[in-house]
């Protein structure tokens, strides 16, 4: 294939990566035809950077000045200067935990994503599998959705379902919904093209 249609990934997690391997895997097997050219991190010491060097991105740990859960805009600029730098065509959040202010949306409008834990809109924020076991849901899944300035607000690109079985811990629960977002996130990465 030409280089020049392999769409470029800027990659953003603060954890286990579990997310990242997964588009790892997909481009490995040629299931998706794109490029992992930077992970990004807030966590000098999250996973999700180990394995983006064993998939050859560049990776940096970015640690914000201040604002828990947020980014401050001198810290947003420096991320988009990396993926700037890198060429990125997309964005993808794949458990960053930091809300993505202003400066970073308009740098990469309708270009950054979010993969979440539960059937959006419900469930929104942290705990989303523990939120659908105490709400008493049948179903919950996963959702890929746009990001925009809210948490989990953005338009919802896909979803999938992930049924909750009797006996379900937050964690079993989770685990289900994670091998279901292994499956629909790189399914979605694969439907953009290379930014004009
Ligand atoms: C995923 O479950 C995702 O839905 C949420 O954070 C988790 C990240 O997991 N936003 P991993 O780091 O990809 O394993």
């Amino acid at each position: 294939m030409n280089d020049g249609s392999v769409l470029r990934l800027g990659v953003l997690g603060s954890g286990r990566g579990s997310n990242l391997a997964a588009i790892g895997r997909a481009i490995g097997e040629g299931r998706l035809a794109a490029k992992l050219v930077a992970v990004l991190s807030d966590q000098p010491d999250a996973r999700i950077l180990h394995l983006g060097r064993q998939f050859g991105a560049r990776t940096e740990c970015i640690p914000p000045e201040t604002l828990r859960g947020r980014l401050d805009a001198e810290t947003e600029a420096k991320f988009v200067e990396v993926l700037r730098e890198e060429n990125a065509d997309l964005v993808v959040l794949a458990g960053f935990m930091r809300i993505i202010g202003p400066v970073f949306l308009a740098a990469y409008p309708h270009r950054i994503i979010n993969v979440h834990p539960s059937l959006l809109p419900k469930h929104r924020g942290s705990n989303a599998a523990a939120q659908a076991l105490a709400a008493g849901d049948k179903i919950t899944g996963c959702t890929v959705h746009y990001v925009d300035e809210g948490v989990d607000t953005g338009k919802i690109i896909a979803q999938r379902e992930v049924r909750i079985e009797p006996g379900d811990t937050a964690d079993s629960l989770q685990a289900r919904i994670q091998a279901a977002e292994h499956e629909l996130l790189p399914a979605v990465i694969a439907g953009f093209t290379r930014h004009e």
